[in-house]
């Protein structure tokens, strides 16, 4: 796909620096980015100098800010905020705000004279991160205006943007976008952020593969008889009704954060551990998923939509009846699909993927399905059905667990599938960190590695969208209802095209199953 490739700029020290967070007053930004900051600070992570400066259309005061950055710390920082009111004062005393609004061109002047005060003023260099969390419409409008005022010119300091889901719509919106990037960033300069990446257990599928011996001989045709990758989610789209309908479960959580784990998990081990060999290898996946054409989507891909249903004498609304959702929406809130990796490790291997709202348990995983042993020596005696799987969990009781078959104690040969689980909780002198923490502060460092590349947005853009197309254009393509609290649409068993399997309904903690 003729992606320049440079060296990753990593340098490992945090330089001091200035981070303008777009959409300041959004959610995401109380939420997830403003916390993380915070989090970061706390763990001694920050440079000595900094500065965050919230850019957003809202009138306010300096201080009336600073009060609205102290709530959200209050609300939503997971620790600290409470326990540690001095570190949070100090910590408050490190944000700005400028009024911009995105589409007018002179406020961007403004924030250029505001950037240059506040660095001289605080001693801090022109390295700056602009984050991008605002409506994608906006995204190109913001660069636009960022390279007419010259603020992203590196002669006095590194500029980098970091971009937030969705990039692009489609494959042209995508190109279309990543060309207006790079009207005035170069390749090294863009983060598209998609958190998956940033999760620690995401990273983990890495380490588990590459650092140990006993993996990776097994991880391929020879070995594996199929995987399953599944995100299931017990809510609703509450109030993102007015995203949702116009994205989908296969733009919101496929072409972005499964497909990404996919391509972790499939990928060949790179020859050195950077960010471009990682990413050759991960995009190397993205680019040999096979296509499903037209014909083949009904056989491939079930999509589903949650219907209204009394749960536990409580009813929950259908999709339709979400604020800011159409009556008619053929949006769909659940999908399972099979594809196919067409290279020498997954030759005509499944690998079943699977997300949906309004399910039983919010769980991540990917299973690995191994082949049964050659021979059945013990078929007659197996107390339940003896699989081996290994089982990868995202989130939650992050861990790594192994099914296999042991005898039970007693007479004869009973055989019965057991479970060996890690739990990450079990390291508990290392928390966890939010994924947002990891991938800002990689930023922050200049490490790209857990940031999607733009040959591989485009590489899944370029798989999704004929499913999408057809969606659209093909009304005779099912779009099954389920009832919430079920794993969706029973037809999604069908993809595995043989009666005695289904899909493995998770719970949350491992146990034995
Ligand atoms: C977001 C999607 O990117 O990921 C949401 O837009 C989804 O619809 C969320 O709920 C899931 O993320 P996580 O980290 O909770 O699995």
């Amino acid at each position: 796909m003729g992606e320049i490739i440079h060296k990753s700029a990593r340098k490992n020290t945090v330089e001091n620096q200035i981070l303008v967070i777009f959409g300041t007053n959004g959610d995401l930004a109380k939420r997830k980015l403003l916390p993380a900051i915070f989090q970061l600070y706390l763990d001694n992570l920050l440079p000595e100098r900094f500065a965050v400066i919230g850019a957003g259309s809202q009138e306010k005061t300096e201080e009336v800010n600073r009060e609205d950055v102290q709530n959200s710390m209050l609300e939503f920082a997971k620790t600290g905020a409470h326990e540690n009111p001095k570190k949070l004062q100090s910590f408050i005393e490190h944000i700005y705000y400028q009024k911009v609004n995105n589409q007018s061109e002179n406020d961007f002047g403004t924030l250029k004279n505001y950037i240059d005060q506040l660095s001289i003023k605080l001693d801090i260099p022109k390295n700056i991160i602009y984050y991008f969390s605002i409506p994608p419409f906006l995204y190109e409008v913001v660069a636009a205006h960022l390279i007419k005022f010259g603020l992203n010119t590196e002669a006095d300091g590194w500029k980098r943007i970091i971009v937030e889901k969705p990039f692009g719509y489609s494959f042209d919106t995508a190109v279309e976008l990543d060309k207006k990037l790079r009207n005035g960033f170069n390749e090294e300069q863009i983060y598209r952020i998609d958190h998956y990446l940033g999760k620690e257990t995401v990273q983990n599928i890495m380490v588990t593969r590459f650092s140990n011996g006993f993996f990776e001989p097994i991880w391929n045709r020879k070995y594996v008889d199929r995987v399953e990758i599944t995100a299931s989610e017990k809510i609703g789209v509450g109030n993102r009704g007015g995203y949702y309908d116009t994205s989908g479960a296969l733009r919101d959580m496929i072409q972005n954060h499964l497909l990404q784990v996919l391509a972790v998990v499939a990928m060949e081990p790179p020859a050195i551990f950077d960010s471009e060999s990682i990413r050759n290898e991960s995009v190397k996946v993205l680019q040999a998923l096979r296509p499903i054409k037209q014909t083949e989507i009904i056989e491939n891909v079930v999509r589903g939509q949650y219907i209204e249903t009394l749960v536990e004498d409580q009813i929950q609304k259908g999709y339709r009846q979400e604020k800011d959702v159409s009556p008619n929406s053929k949006t769909e809130t659940f999908v399972a699909m099979r594809v196919f990796i067409d290279n020498w490790r997954w030759s005509e291997i499944p690998f079943y993927i699977r997300t949906g709202k309004q399910l039983p348990e919010r769980v991540t995983e990917v299973v690995i399905h191994l082949k049964p042993a050659p021979h059945q020596l013990f078929k007659q005696r197996c107390v339940a059905q003896s699989t081996n799987m290994i089982i990868l969990r995202i989130s939650p009781d992050a861990g790594v667990a192994v099914d296999f078959g042991m005898k039970i104690p007693g007479a004869g040969y009973k055989v019965q599938n057991v479970n060996m689980a890690f739990h990450y909780s079990d390291l508990a002198s290392n928390k966890i960190s939010e994924a947002y923490e990891r991938l800002l502060l990689d930023c922050m460092i200049g490490d790209s590695t857990l940031y999607a590349r733009a040959d591989a947005v485009k590489a899944s853009w370029k798989f999704v969208d004929p499913i999408l197309q057809t969606w659209k254009t093909n009304s005779d393509i099912p779009l099954y209802f389920y009832e919430c609290n079920t794993w969706g649409p029973k037809e999604a068993n069908a993809l595995f095209g043989n009666k005695e399997l289904k899909w493995r309904a998770p719970f949350n903690k491992f146990k034995n199953e």
